[in-house]
């Protein structure tokens, strides 16, 4: 029985939602521990295809319950729309989905924050999904926001009078427009109810019972707030930390972190991206992996696998081991080319640096290795790749120091290789596909 951390090893959408769908039936739980409903996955299964924002894949497992721990920021709104989507899938709900009493409420009108932030910014704009993350998680950190619990309480008007009036003095709203919003506030609050407990205690009590739950990252580690490329990242804790944090399970009941990492590199929004590619190799990329946000519908930045990227993404998280997607997107490829350092002023740096204007100067040292012409897509035994994958996923064992348990071949829950690795059938409760 393992307690055991998901995270995204790049700048989000690597496929931690399938993975998580995939390994989840080891699992008795899965919690969300940060963001908002900027983060969807799109999980295939059979002949259904769904796109989740807030509530992990794990939904679609009869029994499997899960969690929006207290580190996220909910739009009541985004929740509802996800619920009824649920419900006209036919994916029965019931008791299974939890939402902390204390994680933040994301009002409509924080996206409108966000919009004004960005066009303030002009050139330097974060590039944000403007759903109002930022703002929501401000909030919460000057100590004004509006959690669930808020939302339940008695006095809930007197309490939307202070977060108005707070707003307010930020220049960030009319106080009158605010509270005729109120009834709407209390509808949410209503349909919410039923959902909302104190899931640290829940937590608790089925660790008790021996429970193993899953923690499932949105973004990645190059988009938290502390770790990725400040000021370019969302406003949470995307790293394996966070699901402490976010959750309010001790760090001394995780396990173990697993890290999603895909077979290259994507960005949505501004910031600097050393092995970005403008070239028709990047279109390849784009086109052959589908690379455009499940969110926003932005269509990603692409470039070839970061190495430094992927060895500060083990270090800041502790990867246990890696969960490689998208391989089968490099098919076709004459030769391949891996980033080992970058070249900074000068300098051959192998760390990735603190500072996004150096970040943003950084040239990638790039090594060639050889692509591979048989198809990869659906593979589903290690033996089974061309030996030029199969030399690839080694040289990237080989740089991280982890080992690669899963190899998704394609999107779909079957398209996977599980290998026979000791750490990840430990942290997944002996999971052989
Ligand atoms: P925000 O989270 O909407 O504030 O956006 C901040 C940055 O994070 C922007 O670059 C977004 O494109 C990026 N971002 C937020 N959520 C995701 C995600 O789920 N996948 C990829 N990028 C994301």
């Amino acid at each position: 029985m393992a307690n055991t951390v998901v995270i995204g090893m790049q700048w989000g959408d690597e496929g931690k939602g399938k993975i998580v769908d995939l390994i989840c039936p080891s699992f008795g739980a899965v919690v969300r521990y940060q963001g908002g409903h900027n983060a969807g996955h799109t999980v295939k299964f059979e002949d259904r295809h769904f796109a989740l924002h807030l509530v992990p894949s794990g939904i679609l497992h009869a029994g499997m319950r899960c969690v929006l721990g207290n580190g996220m920021v909910i739009s009541p709104p985004a929740f509802f729309e996800e619920l009824d989507g649920l419900a006209a899938a036919g994916v029965e709900v019931g008791d299974r989905l939890v939402v902390s009493d204390r994680a933040h409420v994301l009002l409509p009108h924080y996206a409108e924050l966000d919009r004004r932030r960005e066009e303030s910014l002009g050139d330097d704009r974060i590039g944000t999904t403007s759903r109002g993350i930022g703002p929501a998680y401000e909030l919460k950190a000057a100590r004004c926001g509006l959690r669930m619990a808020d939302l339940l309480a008695s006095d809930l008007p007197t309490r939307l009078e202070r977060l108005a009036a707070e707003l307010g003095h930020r220049g960030a709203g009319d106080r009158d427009e605010w509270l005729a919003g109120l009834p709407a506030v209390r509808g949410w609050a209503e349909r919410l109810a039923p959902f909302v407990d104190d899931t640290t205690g829940l937590l608790a009590a089925w660790r008790r019972e021996g429970m193993a739950i899953l923690f499932e990252g949105a973004q990645g580690t190059l988009l938290d707030l502390d770790h990725g490329s400040y000021p370019y990242v969302t406003s949470s804790s995307s790293t394996a930390g966070g699901a402490a944090v976010g959750s309010g399970v001790p760090p001394t009941h995780l396990d173990g972190v697993l890290g999603v990492l895909k077979a290259y590199t994507t960005r949505v929004g501004e910031g600097p991206f050393p092995t970005e590619l403008h070239d028709e190799a990047g279109s390849y990329l784009r086109q052959r992996g589908n690379e455009f946000g499940t969110t926003t519908g932005r269509p990603r930045r692409c470039g070839w696998l970061d190495l430094v990227a992927a060895r500060y993404a083990c270090e800041v998280n502790g990867v246990d081991t890696i969960a490689l997607t998208k391989l089968d997107v490099l098919d076709g490829f004459d030769e391949i080319k891996l980033c080992v350092a970058y070249r900074v002023d000068g300098e051959e740096i192998r760390r990735f640096p603190a500072d996004a204007a150096k970040l943003a100067r950084a040239k990638p040292v790039l090594e060639s290795v050889p692509g591979w012409t048989d198809e990869t897509a659906g593979v589903l035994a290690h033996d089974a790749l061309p030996a030029a994958a199969r030399d690839y996923v080694a040289r990237i064992q080989a740089e991280t120091g982890a080992p690669v348990s899963l190899i998704s071949t394609g999107p779909r829950r079957e398209e996977t290789i599980v290998r026979d690795e000791p750490r990840f059938a430990e942290l997944t409760g002996g999971f052989a596909g």
